[in-house]
């Protein structure tokens, strides 16, 4: 792991650190990170996870989707965010389509760990052939379930889903189906808080959620959202801690606290 822009020997944390955290009890914190200034700021602040999520898309790129994003751009952002941690855990977004089939998504996420240091990728949906033929080629999965931006097209907007029984029921087996198939974190986008304390509660892998209530065993926001900056309107389950706070880095640690100290997110940003 890269540590030689500070010099002091510090722990990377690993997938094992992150179940021993759910184990514990211990929340675990998680922004998404697109630079190296970010990364280190988020890192020294003591954010457990870096997402280089394919939010870039929208919030650097200025897309109205995270379609238009390429595994290109996702390698050279990741590089950027991993070059500059020491401790943080780093995740990165396989970006749509680079995952059609099980071979395409291990010669993808194997460039996202060679040339960019990620030491796990995400998938969007219950993909479990992939998932397992990852785990099996030594890459440790994320699975995210829930609201899936990828698949907007399909949707029509950005809305909580597993709203009716049925849907929340599917939510339920799919992360079983994810956890079975060796993923070692789940992501739970946009799902009302009793179905996300559901399934933090019988999954053993950590439960990360985004709108997905306090009960998860961690949280995650993409970063621009709560420090006020993100382009149109913040979703409703997002919160803007620079309005509470004098910096950039205040408002960063007021997450970290926040949800350490299990103060966010409240009910006006759950489902
Ligand atoms: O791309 C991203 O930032 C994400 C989070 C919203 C979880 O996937």
């Amino acid at each position: 792991m890269n540590q030689a822009l500070y010099g002091a020997t510090v722990k990377t944390l690993t997938v094992q650190d992150m179940t021993a955290m759910k184990q514990r009890g211990e929340k675990i914190t998680c922004l998404t990170a697109y630079d190296a200034s970010f990364s280190a700021l988020c890192d020294a602040i003591g954010i457990d996870i870096l997402l280089v999520g394919d939010s870039l898309g929208m919030v650097i790129q200025g897309q109205q989707t995270t379609l238009p994003v390429t595994v290109n751009d996702m390698v050279y952002h990741t590089r950027c965010v991993s070059q500059a941690r020491r401790r943080a855990f780093i995740i990165a977004d396989l970006p749509f389509m680079s995952y059609p089939n099980a071979l395409c998504a291990a010669q993808n996420a194997a460039r996202l760990m060679q040339e960019s240091g990620a030491q796990m990728v995400k998938l969007e949906g219950a993909r479990l052939e992939t998932t397992r033929f990852l785990v099996d080629q030594g890459i440790p999965v994320c699975g995210h379930l829930g609201l899936l931006p990828q698949q907007i097209n399909q949707l029509g907007t950005y809305k909580v889903q597993g709203k009716t029984t049925a849907d929340a029921d599917k939510i339920l087996e799919n992360a079983h189906q994810l956890q079975q198939a060796g993923a070692s974190l789940l992501v739970l986008e946009c799902v009302p808080a009793a179905l996300a304390k559901t399934i933090s509660d019988e999954l053993t892998i950590p439960v990360i959620g985004i709108g997905a209530g306090i009960d998860c065993d961690g949280q995650v926001l993409v970063l621009y959202d709560m420090l006020g900056i993100s382009i149109g309107k913040s979703p409703r389950f997002s919160k803007n801690f620079m309005l509470e706070t004098n910096s950039i880095s205040d408002a960063i640690a007021a997450y970290q606290l926040a949800v350490k100290q299990r103060q966010f997110p409240t009910s006006e940003h759950s489902f």
